[in-house]
């Protein structure tokens, strides 16, 4: 056990001195030698930019992980509320996962053919997804948006798609729009600006998105009168997960069916974080709103590089007539065999894993509820079955992306500065989710609740 783990030790129950003792003992002195190392070579120092920013002063660099538990390379252990921000469903390491990619790392990796376990996951896929035809596979959730906004305009004849502000779809130009925008720039609430997520966007492409306010149906039916006619597709995190947790008002997700249908427009679910999470068969069936294609991937593959595209059979047989696919790494042997491995996990006595994880994290929930109800402070949480987010805000309710950056930043980062010291690990950007894995234990959680008591309490003495 790594030396910031003492909180881990104990029975859940509080436990001061312990915490404060393990406090004295943290030390990530590696970490921020490795990060001024790899800065030297790698812009930003790793190569994703959300592992390294938000992280004050530095990123803690993460050696390995077995189930809920992860280490750095300081050799501190944390439970891990990150997992990877969602893939990891069935924790790290799992040994069901290990064992399947192993028998297949024996015989290679990639071959440039069609292989067997590509057809076994499409069966296995449609297994859990029972409201979409087909299915084809790729390597990242940005791979798949990327994909099914092609096959909508390709469907529809139309170039326009139509994103919600703060939704994240990936970092490919189509997407990387309005996904943090400030709001003093950022336009009227009910019609937003289209504003770029980075620099390099084309004018041209800018210029193809429109942006609405999500969970707002009449901001959408009046910026379709407007844009309708020239839009083909709607993409949306049908749970919104990226700019904290955001569940969809009642009867919504049917205005959207309903307004796609009236101008032609195909409604993709980008079920990249829902998917396989928050139960088998992804936010369409929470909510019994179909959509034309949906894109999944991360708690596919329990981590291994797979994402898919999913849809109705008349869209989805658009590729190979007139729709160009494909990728060199594209469904790729070993991420089949983990994704086989890792459904069959979550398909086990009629999915009954889903109910443990909806467990956990409604204990999540009321734990964190009773901490801010004991210590009078003023938290927002949300979650569905698998994501969870909490917020230092006064809002009592939180609709859209607008609402949601109304809050605390500061004191979430300062405080999660202190869970991490007591062995808790999770993203100091709050508008990222917690998204626990079946891995996770009662025990954990409690863990969880404990270090959240005491790392407010402190929090609010300095500051
Ligand atoms: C909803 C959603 N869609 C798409 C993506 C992009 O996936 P990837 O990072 O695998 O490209 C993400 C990533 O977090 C996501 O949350």
């Amino acid at each position: 056990m790594g030396k910031g783990s003492v909180i881990m030790e104990s029975d859940g129950n509080t436990n001061i001195e312990k915490i404060q003792e393990s406090r004295k003992k943290y030390e990530t002195k590696r970490s921020e030698y490795l990060y001024e190392k790899s800065k030297k070579l790698i812009p930003t120092g790793a190569s994703s930019l959300m592992r390294t920013s938000s992280w004050e002063p530095y990123p803690i660099f993460i050696k390995g992980g077995k189930g809920s538990r992860i280490w750095d390379v300081d050799g501190n252990e944390y439970i891990d509320f990150l997992m990877a921000f969602g893939p990891v469903i069935n924790g790290h390491a799992n040994d069901k996962i290990n064992a399947a990619v192993r028998k297949f790392l024996r015989d290679g990796s990639v071959f440039g053919a069609p292989h067997e376990l590509e057809y076994k996951l499409a069966k296995k896929f449609k297994k859990f997804v029972t409201t979409q035809d087909k299915v084809i596979f790729a390597l990242s959730g940005s791979d798949a948006t990327f994909y099914a906004l092609r096959i909508a305009r390709a469907a529809t004849g139309k170039d326009k798609i139509l994103k919600f502000e703060g939704h994240y779809h990936g970092l490919h130009d189509y997407a990387a729009i309005s996904v943090e925008a400030p709001p003093p720039v950022a336009g009227l609430k009910w019609f937003p600006k289209s504003l770029p997520y980075s620099a390099g966007i084309p004018s041209a492409v800018m210029d193809t998105v429109v942006v609405a306010s999500w969970n707002d149906l009449e901001s959408l039916s009046k910026i379709l009168k407007i844009r309708g006619n020239e839009i083909a597709a709607i993409i949306m995190e049908p749970i919104m997960a990226n700019s904290t947790v955001i569940t969809p008002e009642k009867d919504y997700l049917k205005g959207v069916r309903e307004l796609a249908d009236e101008y032609n427009i195909l409604l993709i679910f980008d079920e990249v974080i829902t998917g396989f999470r928050v139960n088998e068969g992804g936010a369409q069936k929470l909510y019994g709103v179909i959509p034309d294609l949906s894109t999944w991937a991360k708690a596919l593959g329990n981590g291994y590089p797979i994402a898919a595209i999913a849809g109705k059979k008349e869209y989805m047989e658009l590729i190979g007539n007139g729709v160009g696919y494909g990728g060199t790494y594209f469904s790729n042997p070993l991420s089949l065999a983990a994704s086989i491995a890792n459904l069959k996990i979550l398909e086990a006595n009629d999915f009954e894993l889903y109910s443990h994880l909806a467990r956990i994290t409604r204990r999540l929930a009321r734990g964190i509820e009773e901490v801010a109800e004991e210590l009078n402070e003023n938290i927002y949480v949300n979650y569905e079955t698998g994501i969870l987010s909490f917020s230092f805000t006064e809002l009592k309710n939180i609709r859209n992306y607008r609402d949601s950056i109304n809050m605390d930043w500061d004191k979430y980062k300062g405080v999660q500065r202190k869970m991490l010291e007591k062995g808790i690990y999770y993203h100091p950007d709050a508008a990222e989710r917690l998204p626990p894995s079946t891995a996770h234990t009662e025990e954990d959680v409690d863990k969880f609740i404990v270090a959240l008591r005491e790392s407010i309490k402190e929090y609010n003495n300095e500051n």
